[in-house]
């Protein structure tokens, strides 16, 4: 119990830790704290995209344009001396043409740009770092228009603004425009992995889409409880036991103790469900004590040193997006 209970701070310490080093590297990116919040909701237009760029979404913090900025972290994104002799407009079309070659898809320059901010790590720009931010993840968390905005912002830069093309996206731009949604209505973690870490670490004792579990409650609606709740669940499963899967304590009158959910009473019997999915069926008779052990859960209390903190918010972000309805209500 105590080492767990250490385990789990140390690991709600490393996950809050995490944030707030995001939180701060941005921060001192930024020089400080520079309030420029876009009120309402932002037009696709290289100049919606230009309030994005230099102020929520952070760019400038990285990049600058031309002679306008100071930040070198980044490729600039203007035309620049010997180093950029094209502005990113035209050098774009230059990009997807090795992108193409690459993947052996066909990339526009639009693709290009949306591939850059979905996924930065698909193509890293030589004599950079991996290190471009997940700009649709907490805390810059741009929204879908936000990044299509900046994309008509880059378009221009040396290039013509093309509406159509970001309205009307390619398969590939429409592939990174879902993954953006998705990822950003989850709080920034990546839910397609998130499916895996379920599947290897929960699938077991859980039920959800169709696929039964042989312990624990149905999660195909546990999104809607939100965040706060499914993150306490995880760290700690035994603080608000789910109704209906309260953890029983049997002792038989030969002192054998049987733990888990009392899952069927009927008759002279009792049928307790163990961690392992096994049924244990008991004679009320041959019962000496039948016990409610309001301390403990089912669910184990160590899963978070388990797995890393990166699979953890991968799962958060998977369960966050579990909205449909419950199949089997109780197992009571
Ligand atoms: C923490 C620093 C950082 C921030 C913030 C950042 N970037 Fe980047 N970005 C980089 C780095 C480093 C690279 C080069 C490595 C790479 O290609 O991933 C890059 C590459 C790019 C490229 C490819 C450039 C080229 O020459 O092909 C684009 C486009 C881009 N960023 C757009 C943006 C936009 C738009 C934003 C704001 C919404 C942004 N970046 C925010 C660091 C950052
Ligand atoms: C050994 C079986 C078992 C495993 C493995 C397990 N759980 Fe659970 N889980 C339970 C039981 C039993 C409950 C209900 C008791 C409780 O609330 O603590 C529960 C409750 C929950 C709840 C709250 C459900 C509600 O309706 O509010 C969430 C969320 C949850 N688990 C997520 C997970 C995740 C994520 C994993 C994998 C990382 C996982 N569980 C692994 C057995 C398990």
């Amino acid at each position: 119990m105590t080492k767990s209970t250490g385990q789990v701070l140390l690991f709600m310490l490393v996950v809050f830790g995490t944030f707030l080093w995001i939180g701060k590297s941005v921060t001192d990116l930024t020089g400080g704290e520079k309030k420029a919040v876009v009120a309402g909701k932002v037009e696709v237009t290289p100049e919606g995209g230009e309030t994005i760029y230099w102020g929520k979404g952070r760019c400038f913090t990285c990049h600058s344009v031309g002679d306008r900025g100071s930040a070198v972290r980044g490729p600039n994104h203007g035309q620049f001396g010997a180093k950029f002799p094209q502005p990113m407009g035209p050098r774009a079309i230059e990009r997807a043409k090795e992108r193409s070659q690459k993947t052996g898809k066909t990339f526009t320059l639009e693709d290009y740009l949306v591939e850059s901010l979905a996924d930065p790590g698909a193509y890293v720009v030589e004599g950079y770092k991996n290190e471009m931010a997940v700009v649709f993840a907490p805390p810059i968390s741009l929204s879908l228009d936000e990044i299509k905005a900046v994309v008509a912002y880059l378009q221009a830069q040396g290039g013509e603004f093309d509406a159509k093309s970001i309205n009307e996206p390619s398969d590939i731009s429409k592939a990174f425009y879902a993954k953006i949604v998705v990822a950003s209505q989850a709080g920034g973690g990546d839910p397609e992995n998130g499916k895996v870490v379920y599947d290897d670490n929960c699938a077991d004792c859980h039920s959800l889409d169709g696929k039964p579990g042989e312990v624990g409650p149905d999660l195909s609606a546990i999104g809607k409880t939100g965040l706060k709740s499914i993150t306490e669940s995880i760290l700690r499963p035994a603080a608000k036991i789910t109704p209906g899967f309260e953890t029983y304590v049997a002792i038989n009158k030969r002192g054998r103790k049987t733990v888990g959910l009392k899952t069927r009473e009927e008759g002279d019997e009792v049928d307790i469900t163990t961690k392992d999915g096994d049924v244990v069926t008991l004679k009320k008779g041959d019962i000496k004590e039948l016990n409610q052990d309001k301390l403990t859960s089912v669910m184990p209390e160590d899963l978070p040193s388990e797995i890393s903190v990166k699979d953890y918010q991968d799962v958060l972000s998977y369960l966050l997006l579990q909205k449909g309805t419950k199949n089997d209500e109780k197992k009571e």
